[in-house]
Formats: C-alpha cells, structure tokens, sequence
C-alpha cells in the first residue's frame, strides 16, 4: 500500500522504515533538509540500534522514499502523522503547532476514504478536533498512539505489545467510516497483527488518554522507588535490594524500579506536564496532583547527586576536576533531551567544579545544547586526574569498567554511581569509595 509518514524524527524515521520493511511503498516527509538528504542517502539522521541496516534494506527493496516537499503524498491512501509535541518554553502544556501544520498541510491532497493516522503524543481532544477539521476531505482520522522506545524504536515498530485503534464513534458505536478506516490500517499493520498483536479499538479519547497513562505510570514507577531510595539514605536501607523484593510480587513486578538519577528523555517528563496541563483545562487537576510530586522527586534526585559530589569533595567543589560518564538520557540512543546526567554535570560545573564529559554517541549533541562543559569520547581520558568519577548513564561499557585499570589514572578514587550500575564490592575491593543513591 502506498502511504505516508509525516515527522523524520525519533518516531517517523524508524516508523516509516518499519513499515516499508513490511513491503509498503513508503515516502516520508520532513521540514528538515539535512535529515532528508541523510535519510535518502540511507543514513539515520541519529542513532537508533538497527534503523541503519532498516533503512538499507527498504531503500536497496526500492519502496522507501523521502522528501521535504508535502506534494510527494499524493496517492498515499494512509497518513501517519509522527511529529513532535514539545513542551512550551515556560508553561507545562504541548505545542501542538507541528500536529496542527502537518495536518493542514494534508488537507489538499486528500482524497474521500484516505487515513490520517495520528500517532504523535497529544492532550486528550486534540484528535476530536482535527477529525472535525478533516471532516470536508471526506478522510478518516483514526488515533493510534506510539509506545516505542528510543533505542528499541524499530524491535517495538515491528513487535509492538499492542496496538490502540481510537475511531470515530457516534452513540458509542463505531460510524461506518470508522470500520472502513480500521479495514485499511488493518492492511497496513497486517504482518505484526498476524502475530497475534493484542489491538484495542477504541474511541478518540481513550486512544489519546492510553498514552499519557501510561507514560504516567512509568514515570510514578520511578518515582516510586526513587521516593523509596529517599527513605533508604535516612535509614541505611538498600533501595536495589529492595526493588529485588518488591519486585518479585508479580503484582509490581521488577521492571521500571531502578533507583537512581530518575527519568529524563523527550517523553516522560514533558508528557506527564502536559498532561497536568490538561487536567487544569478539563477542571479534574486534582486528579492528577500526585504527577506534581512524581516530578519534584525526579528533580531531587539531581540535587541529591551534586550533594553526594561536594560530600566527597569535603564541602566544597570548586576547581575540583569531575569526570561524568554519560550524556544522554539513556543508553542506547544519542538523545540528550533532558538527560539526567547531563543536568547534574552543569549544575556541578555550576558549582565551580571542571566537568568532563564522556559519552558513546551523544557528545556532538551534548556539545551544541550544553557548550559551557568540556567533552571527550575517550573515557581514560575523561578520568585522567578526576577528583571524582560520576556514572550518570548506565552505557554497558560504563558498566563493565575495570575498577583497577581506572584506579591508575584519577587522583581520587571516588565512584558516584547515579544508576546503581555497578558492584559497590567489587570498587570497593580495588580501593574505590563507592557512593549511590538509596545504597549505604
Ligand atoms: C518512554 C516510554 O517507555 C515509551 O513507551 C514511550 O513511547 C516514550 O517514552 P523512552 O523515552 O525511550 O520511552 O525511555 P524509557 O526507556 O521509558 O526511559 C525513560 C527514562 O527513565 C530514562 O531516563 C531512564 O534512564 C529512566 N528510567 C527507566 C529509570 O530511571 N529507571 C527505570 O527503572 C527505568
């Protein structure tokens, strides 16, 4: 089926590779020319595990395309629309100007029957809205939102743990349209359907509201335990061991409860305001109160981490050289949006102390948002003569460190691990004090 994807970014690149991978003739379309000319010549335009090898794959098989000109949509029958909600500068809410000018500029090349498919994170009634601006082009919005995550992007694409249809509805049935609009993204998802893919079908509002809940509950499940860990330094407990056993009851379940310097990325934090913001909107903000708290225990845990630094420094941190491993908000991707290791790196620099940076994949993007710290790719060299060495994203390289090799060239043997990441006896036993977050 010929189709579009609107938005190149994290969400449209890997879902536009994805479903070309699928045997869909594919163009996606972004405002972006350098992301284009990278995508069209078979590049990611950022680092993503196996979008590569996707993209070389759908480009070689001829079905992939892209453009920076909207008129390249023309007789795609379906329209996914995947650009970015960011949040706005000073307030909780998301723009929405990107959804609301991809879907204008759709507007002339639709044709009675197409799909535009929604799949971008958005306040609940957005998509009740747009339907009403698609109406007079006789096309069919369905919301589908996207759970994907950054450094898993095309595994969930291709193997998603569900799909969530919200369609049309008059009366609380489903209007014809509707059936007909699900028919064709049936046909477009038929592959990872097969696979038994659980898939709700549902109306608009609960489609848009599936995904900021469950952003939500991820975001209070961190918060949750980092809340624990709070508790864990003011009593000597041991915030991993007790995940462990929280864990274990199915009820809870382990995934999602490691403490640490919390959450950060392009989702959870702006999403959970956003979704805040709505709440306000709707008159039930108090429903979603709770998300207020979820935020500030993910902000304290930054503090708590420059803290535990000037401990170590015997109170003060000036001039006192700090090498942080990790820039990005989690491994496995070059995104630095709101990374937590890289907030406690320029509050420490802030603080008077020389920060060196080191990252895998994400220093050229760290450099042009954070430029006041120092970067090198080279993690011997962002330790040698550290005073103190901070593990800020638990990359497995950072894990697998060898505590002896490091030992020989810091001037201070001070771990700060704001990931619980690695074996506290086994720095310790190489002469190491070892200080985390919710750990004696
Ligand atoms: C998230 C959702 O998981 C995904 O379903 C949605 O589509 C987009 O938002 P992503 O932003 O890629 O995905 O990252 P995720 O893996 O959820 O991690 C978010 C943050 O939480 C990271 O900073 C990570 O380090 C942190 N985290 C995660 C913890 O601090 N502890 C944990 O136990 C898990």
């Amino acid at each position: 089926m010929r189709i579009s994807v609107i938005g190149c970014g994290y969400l449209g690149a890997v879902h536009a590779a994805a479903m070309a991978s699928l045997g869909h003739e594919v163009v996606g379309i972004d405002v972006d020319e350098s992301k284009i000319d990278a995508l069209r010549a078979g590049r990611a335009p950022f680092f993503e595990p196996g979008l590569p090898e996707l993209l070389l794959e759908a480009g070689a098989a001829g079905g992939l395309t892209f453009s920076t000109d909207i008129a390249a949509v023309a007789g795609a029958r379906v329209h996914f629309v995947c650009v970015g909600t960011p949040q706005m500068k000073g307030e909780f809410r998301a723009d929405l100007s990107y959804v609301d000018a991809s879907v204008t500029s759709l507007i002339p090349y639709l044709q009675p029957g197409d799909v535009v498919v929604g799949k971008s994170t958005v306040p609940v009634g957005t998509a009740e809205r747009l339907a009403e601006q698609l109406a007079p082009t006789g096309a069919t919005l369905i919301w589908n939102p996207e759970f994907l995550r950054e450094g898993f992007a095309v595994e969930d694409t291709l193997h998603p743990d569900r799909f969530v249809y919200g369609l049309p509805t008059q009366d609380g049935e489903v209007t014809e349209a509707g059936e007909a609009a699900k028919a064709l993204l049936d046909e477009v998802y038929a592959t990872p359907l097969a696979d038994d893919t659980p898939l709700v079908v549902t109306d608009y509002a609960t489609a848009q509201l599936v995904k900021v809940a469950a952003n939500s509950f991820l975001a209070t499940k961190i918060s949750f335990i980092n809340a624990m860990a709070e508790l864990c330094e003011a009593t000597g407990g041991d915030v991993t061991q007790l995940a462990d056993a929280i864990g274990y009851d199915a009820r809870i379940g382990r995934r999602f409860l490691n403490a640490g310097l919390g959450f950060g990325g392009g989702c959870l934090p702006k999403d959970i305001r956003a979704f805040m913001a709505r709440a306000g909107e709707l008159g039930v903000d108090q429903a979603l109160t709770f998300l207020r708290e979820v935020d500030s225990i993910n902000g304290r845990r930054r503090e708590r981490m420059v803290e535990l630094a000037r401990e170590v420094c015997d109170g003060s941190l000036v001039d006192k050289r700090i090498a942080v491993l990790g820039a990005t908000f989690k491994p496995n991707s070059d995104d630095i949006r709101d990374s937590p290791a890289l907030a406690v790196a320029d509050s420490l620099e802030k603080n008077g102390a020389h920060v060196v940076v080191t990252d895998p994949q994400g220093i050229e993007n760290a450099r042009r948002a954070r430029p006041n710290l120092h970067y090198t790719q080279d993690v011997l060299e962002a330790v040698r003569g550290a005073d103190v060495v901070l593990l800020g994203t638990e990359w497995t390289e950072y894990r697998d460190l060898d505590p002896e090799k490091l030992a020989e060239v810091v001037t201070g043997k001070h771990m700060l691990d704001g990931r619980n990441a690695l074996d506290p006896a086994r720095w310790r036993a190489a002469g190491w004090t070892y200080r985390a977050l919710g750990r004696p």
